[in-house]
């Protein structure tokens, strides 16, 4: 079997890293596509050299974008590398962009696609990645899901259920292999006591009124905050004429993006994380540190139904009540989810081998 795996953006780098692996052990020849979504050192090399991805055969430099001139650039050049070679399948992770278009590319050729951590929804159109996610799983011949809430939302989809295999978190595989490698960064020469903040997503950053409504949640914390800042909420924070304040702060320590390995070691020491990425929610969990969402909903309905994650959404008051509340009452510790193990991408690649036949369903057949 030959396999394109695809991957673009930061957490993409993350979920692939395992599923690598496991093709490398089992023989299976397969190529590697970087769409070129990340480019920043920060955000993708360090990716690959701290986890030990090998190096991308195929690199699409597509760049940052509007959705529309982002997702069609990756398809365009997604097509050619799909017409000069065959391909079995089409492996791809996650909600991003780069997911979407390499799904379209893939299915629009007849070529079967594969979606690892599928099922995963919030149930808000207005989030791009929900968008992504809705339509990457409509497309996908083979479902990889991380829980059993999101088999759930697939069969409520009418996906075919000889398609969807619980594999669980490919994310928390990554994170539990590297659990004794996770570096002190450099910020905590002088911290010990601190919450970490995490805050990229376009309805927050891009929206004034809630950005500021957030930061401004945050500002009379007396704990520390450790905000490692993804570029475009530092670019939106300065449009938005709200830096200069924040950065006289003493308690907000504003630093650049970090490495896997850094970050992992920043989140795991903390008192709580405040974030508006999926993927923190969940490691958070692992962490047993626990999480507040700047979100109104989530895909990751688990860590809200285990008690490790709160959604407080934008308003200042809730924002620094429920952070108070955190610090001075404590909280309750929760249980890890079935199959958030070592094992994911061996399930992943099991499912595979053994539902070969699957591959030749033709794309008509995909829902009942
Ligand atoms: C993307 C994903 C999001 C994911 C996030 C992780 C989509 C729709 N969104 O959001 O789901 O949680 O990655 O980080 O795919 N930029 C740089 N350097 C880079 C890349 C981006 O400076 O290497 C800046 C650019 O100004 C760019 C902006 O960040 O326009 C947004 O980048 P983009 O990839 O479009 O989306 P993210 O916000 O990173």
């Amino acid at each position: 079997m030959r396999i394109l795996t695809v991957v673009g953006a930061r957490p993409n780098f993350v979920k692939i890293a395992p599923l690598v692996n496991e093709m490398k052990k089992r023989n299976i020849d397969y190529d590697l596509v970087h769409t070129g979504q990340h480019y920043d050192k920060e955000l993708s090399k360090d990716f690959f050299d701290q986890l030990e991805i090998p190096d991308p055969n195929i690199y699409l430099g597509v760049g940052s974008g509007t959705h529309g001139v982002q997702t069609g650039k990756t398809m365009m050049k997604m097509e050619e590398v799909l017409m000069q070679q065959e391909y079995d399948l089409v492996m791809v992770v996650g909600d991003v962009n780069s997911t979407l278009a390499a799904a379209i590319a893939a299915v629009k050729l007849q070529i079967p696609v594969g979606h690892i951590e599928a099922g995963y929804r919030s149930m808000d159109m207005q989030m791009p990645e929900e968008v992504n996610r809705v339509l990457v799983d409509r497309v996908s011949q083979f479902l990889f899901a991380p829980t059993e809430n999101a088999v759930l939302n697939l069969m409520n989809e009418g996906i075919d259920k000889e398609r969807t295999f619980l594999v669980g978190n490919i994310m928390i595989e990554t994170l539990l292999n590297n659990m004794k490698r996770l570096k002190r960064p450099q910020v905590l020469d002088s911290l010990d006591d601190y919450i970490v903040l995490t805050l990229h997503r376009a309805e927050n950053t891009d929206n004034k009124e809630r950005l500021t409504s957030i930061m401004a949640g945050l500002e009379n914390i007396g704990t520390p905050i450790v905000f490692p800042v993804h570029p475009r909420t530092l670019q939106k924070l300065k449009a938005h004429g709200i830096y200069d304040k924040l950065e006289r702060n003493e308690n907000i320590r504003f630093i650049k993006p970090l490495t896997y390995l850094e970050f992992q070691y920043l989140l795991s020491h903390s008192r709580c994380a405040l974030t508006d990425s999926g993927g923190v929610q969940e490691e958070a969990m692992v962490h047993k540190v626990p999480c507040l969402t700047l979100r109104k909903n989530t895909e990751r309905m688990i860590s809200l139904q285990y008690g490790a994650n709160k959604l407080v959404g934008t308003d200042k008051d809730v924002i620094s009540s429920s952070v108070k509340s955190i610090l001075e009452d404590g909280y309750e510790e929760w249980a890890i989810p079935p199959y958030w193990d070592i094992k994911v991408s061996s399930r992943i690649m099991d499912s595979l081998m053994d539902n070969q036949e699957l591959l030749f369903v033709p794309t008509s057949d995909l829902t009942q």
